[in-house]
């Protein structure tokens, strides 16, 4: 089987989940946090490299002050927890998003997430929080704009790579696979530049229900896929 070097997850369906068994939505989210805490270690052992989870979108704000409080309260948790995981499985951490907008105690979390495993490079693993693609792109486009009139970037020189380099994704190589679970069939507003080359994947699997199974499933499906970047199939 032919593993994909990076898979991006659009981590949907926790709220539905919960419903169906009539509970509360915020239960979800914290059956879909316990499944974030172990799949890095089957990405491990899978052999993928870089694995990017979208977890908090720039549009999830707009959600009940409860909803919101609980998946903060859950962040807190996880990020506390994932120093642990990236202990484990040899994994360097980066948060991409802008993750100004959270309380200063979770902005520390954070930072010493990151800090602390900045020494591996075994899995590479991103959280999308508090992410947008279109505000990605908005900040690094003022960031380009700010470079180029103080004289460090040539409006000339700015090529498809100078562009990604401004990106939080900056060094991380585009996903091979983007898997979307419990049925939407959209981006949300997730890596729209990342992803030109992606194969989607969508599976109605909610994501507390997205186990290891669900996931060679997914491989599977993509090792039917024929990449061609546009060229022509290779016989
Ligand atoms: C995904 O589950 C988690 C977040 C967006 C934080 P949802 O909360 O979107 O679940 P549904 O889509 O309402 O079922
Ligand atoms: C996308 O899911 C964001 C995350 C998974 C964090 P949403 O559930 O927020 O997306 P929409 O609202 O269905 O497009
Ligand atoms: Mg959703």
């Amino acid at each position: 089987m032919n593993v994909p070097n990076h898979i991006a997850i659009i981590l949907d369906g926790n709220g539905r989940w919960a419903k169906k068994r009539h509970m509360p939505r915020t239960y979800g989210h914290k059956k879909g946090c316990e499944r974030l805490e172990t799949i890095c270690d089957e990405m491990k052992q899978l052999g993928v490299k870089y694995l990017t989870v979208y977890a908090f979108s720039t549009e999830n704000w707009k959600r009940s002050k409860e909803e919101v409080d609980s998946l903060m309260s859950l962040f807190r948790g996880y990020l506390k927890k994932c120093i642990k995981i990236s202990e484990k499985n040899k994994m360097k951490v980066r948060i991409i998003g802008d993750i100004r907008a959270f309380d200063k105690d979770i902005q520390e979390s954070i930072l010493e997430l990151e800090r602390f495993s900045s020494q591996y490079d075994e899995l590479h693993f991103q959280i999308a929080l508090n992410y947008g693609s279109r505000d990605e792109i908005t900040r690094a486009v003022r960031h380009m704009a700010k470079d180029v009139k103080e004289g460090r970037l040539l409006p000339e020189e700015i090529a498809e790579e100078t562009i990604s380099s401004y990106l939080d994704t900056a060094q991380i190589p585009d996903p091979d696979l983007m898997i979307r679970t419990s049925g939407e069939l959209r981006l949300s507003n997730y890596l729209l530049w990342q992803l030109a080359y992606t194969e989607f994947y969508f599976t109605e699997v909610p994501w507390p229900d997205f186990d290891y199974q669900e996931l060679i499933k997914a491989i599977e499906k993509y090792n039917e896929r024929d990449r061609r970047y546009g060229g022509v199939k290779e016989e």
